[in-house]
């Protein structure tokens, strides 16, 4: 029976320490630390922003925290270097496991979306550079209702948007806030532990599934 798939977009399709590499050039050793502050930031503003109502592009998150996490290590960029890190997260790689998975699923006739608080655009070039985008039968942004993950809102839309119940849906992300919120609204729910240095909440709720990589997926959901 086809499923209808979610797929989270940053960490989970998209690798986003594929932004090392620029970063390497402009601070060398810090390059990694750099790399995930830089990354909580980005969530933590746009969980603020959610919290405030005070919605703005995710572009604007990232923006802003690159901006603190350069004053907070020290490090400072110039602006046309900042304007050429932010060109590079619109063109992340996949990672590698990405394209075989969602080729699997698609050939399983299953409905496979982009889910993500990237806006539309931003996603569109995303998935497209990194040679996935014809893998989707569409892209559903949070940027449609003006607020984030984890706001239960996005995840009704997104069911909404895809006209899907939400027992025949997965919800696919390696960032646990983002699968609670899933849950919350009933969305069956794999975890793509990408490292084991990453946990899950102990909210006392588990996923249904936890796979160390996108690799197991199209066999566990049949
Ligand atoms: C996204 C972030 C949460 O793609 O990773 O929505």
């Amino acid at each position: 029976m086809p499923l209808t798939f979610a797929f989270d977009v940053y960490g989970t399709l998209i690798d986003t320490a594929g932004i090392t590499q620029s970063l390497d050039r402009l601070v060398g050793s810090q390059a990694a630390l750099f790399s995930s502050r830089w990354r909580e930031k980005q969530l933590e503003y746009s969980f603020r922003r959610g919290l405030m109502q005070d919605y703005v592009d995710f572009s604007v998150c990232t923006r802003e925290a690159l901006e603190y996490t350069s004053n907070q290590l020290n490090l400072p960029i110039n602006e046309n270097d900042k304007a050429t890190l932010l060109d590079a997260y619109r063109h992340l790689p996949a990672f590698e496991d990405t394209a075989s998975a969602l080729k699997r699923l698609n050939d399983a006739g299953h409905r496979l979306y982009a889910f993500s608080n990237g806006l539309p655009d931003d996603l569109e070039s995303l998935l497209s550079s990194a040679g996935i985008r014809d893998e989707f039968l569409g892209i559903v942004s949070v940027h449609e209702i003006r607020t984030f993950k984890p706001n239960p809102a996005v995840y009704r839309h997104f069911l909404q948007r895809s006209s899907t119940a939400a027992n025949q849906c997965w919800l696919i992300s390696s960032n646990p806030f983002d699968l609670l919120g899933g849950q919350s609204v009933g969305l069956h729910t794999a975890w793509i532990q990408r490292s084991q240095a990453n946990l899950f909440d102990p909210w006392g709720k588990t996923p249904d599934l936890t796979l160390a990589s996108l690799t197991e997926l199209p066999e566990s959901v049949n």
